[in-house]
């Protein structure tokens, strides 16, 4: 869709083009502001076309410069979902966590929308696999869903969309997807009350171990049953990751949970008891030091 400003002899317009002109890249806001004149609609980025002064919807923009969030993006229907869950799945066993669910995603997207996805290599974060490197921190599927959700949606809404879906991580009885080739038969779901990789597949094992009938150390790391769960929690996230896509390409998303640290003035799960028991400690004043913060 390119939309022509009415009249592109106004003072606005004028000012715009100066700015564009000076490379500065105007923001949908900055076309907003003060231009109640100026009829701009879904537009996204200004550009100069041999035309004159015309505005490019969103999608047209972001093909224009890969580097711009967000990419395009078309909401998935009920058949690509499932495709998204189906590769997440299958690619757990090729590249784990991280790139199993920014695979789901990207590879649909790859085939609905093209570039910039076409591109975008995936096997660039396979790292966060196992909470990064084995580490057991941040679950990698997390991570994936994050890529993506700014990818698709820019990095705030993405940031605002990885906060819910860790809610939904956390407390949540996972793993609930079933696939259609499963490579191992699994009985446990459990619920982490944690992002947190190292605790979340722990507990996980466990549960499985007792429901297993093996006893709580029955079924260890890298074991089949191990592995088909964290390829379906994979699914899990991948999928709920794009529920919150659609909703927001329907002007639908509101972000629910506030950002711990927000609440508790310290980057942290909510739940202080889980770890600290009775005598939580506190943290230390809240900061002034956002004014430090430029253009975030
Ligand atoms: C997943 C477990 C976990 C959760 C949940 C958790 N903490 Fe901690 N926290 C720790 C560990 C481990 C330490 C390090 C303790 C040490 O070294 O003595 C720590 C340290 C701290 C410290 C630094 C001071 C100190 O005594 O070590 C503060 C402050 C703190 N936590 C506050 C909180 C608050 C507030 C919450 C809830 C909003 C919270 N924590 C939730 C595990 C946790």
């Amino acid at each position: 869709m390119v939309v022509k400003i009415p009249d592109s002899k106004s003072e606005e317009a004028k000012i715009m083009l100066e700015e564009i002109k000076e490379g500065k890249i105007l923001s949908r806001r900055g076309l907003l502001v003060g231009a109640g004149k100026l009829a701009v609609g879904a537009a996204g980025i200004a550009v100069v076309s041999s035309g004159g002064l015309t505005l490019l919807s969103k999608a047209e923009a972001a093909k224009k410069n890969a580097s711009e969030l967000p990419w395009p993006y078309k909401k998935l229907n009920s058949k690509e979902i499932k495709k998204v869950a189906e590769i997440a799945h299958d690619n757990w066993f090729k590249g784990f966590c991280t790139y199993a669910v920014l695979s789901g995603i990207v590879d649909v997207l790859r085939e609905k929308v093209g570039g910039p996805y076409t591109s975008f290599p995936t096997e660039a974060f396979i790292f966060a696999h196992g909470g990064t490197a084995g580490w057991g921190a941040t679950c990698g599927t997390l991570i994936g869903s994050g890529i993506a959700a700014s990818l698709a949606s820019g990095h705030k809404t993405g940031e605002q969309i990885v906060n819910e879906v860790m809610v939904f991580y956390s407390d949540t009885a996972l793993p609930i997807y079933m696939p259609d080739h499963p490579k191992a038969d699994i009985k446990a779901k459990s619920i982490s009350h944690t992002p947190v990789c190292h605790i979340s597949v722990g507990k996980w094992m466990k549960e499985e171990g007792l429901e297993e009938g093996k006893g709580p150390e029955g079924v260890g790391f890298l074991s089949p049953q191990q592995m088909e769960r964290c390829g379906r929690l994979s699914a899990d996230v991948a999928m709920k990751t794009v529920e919150f896509l659609n909703a927001w390409a329907d002007g639908k998303f509101k972000p629910v949970h506030t950002a711990p640290v927000m609440a508790n003035h310290i980057p942290s799960q909510n739940n202080c008891t889980a770890c600290h028991g009775e005598s939580i400690p506190k943290p230390g004043p809240f900061g002034t030091g956002m004014s430090l913060i430029g253009g975030h």
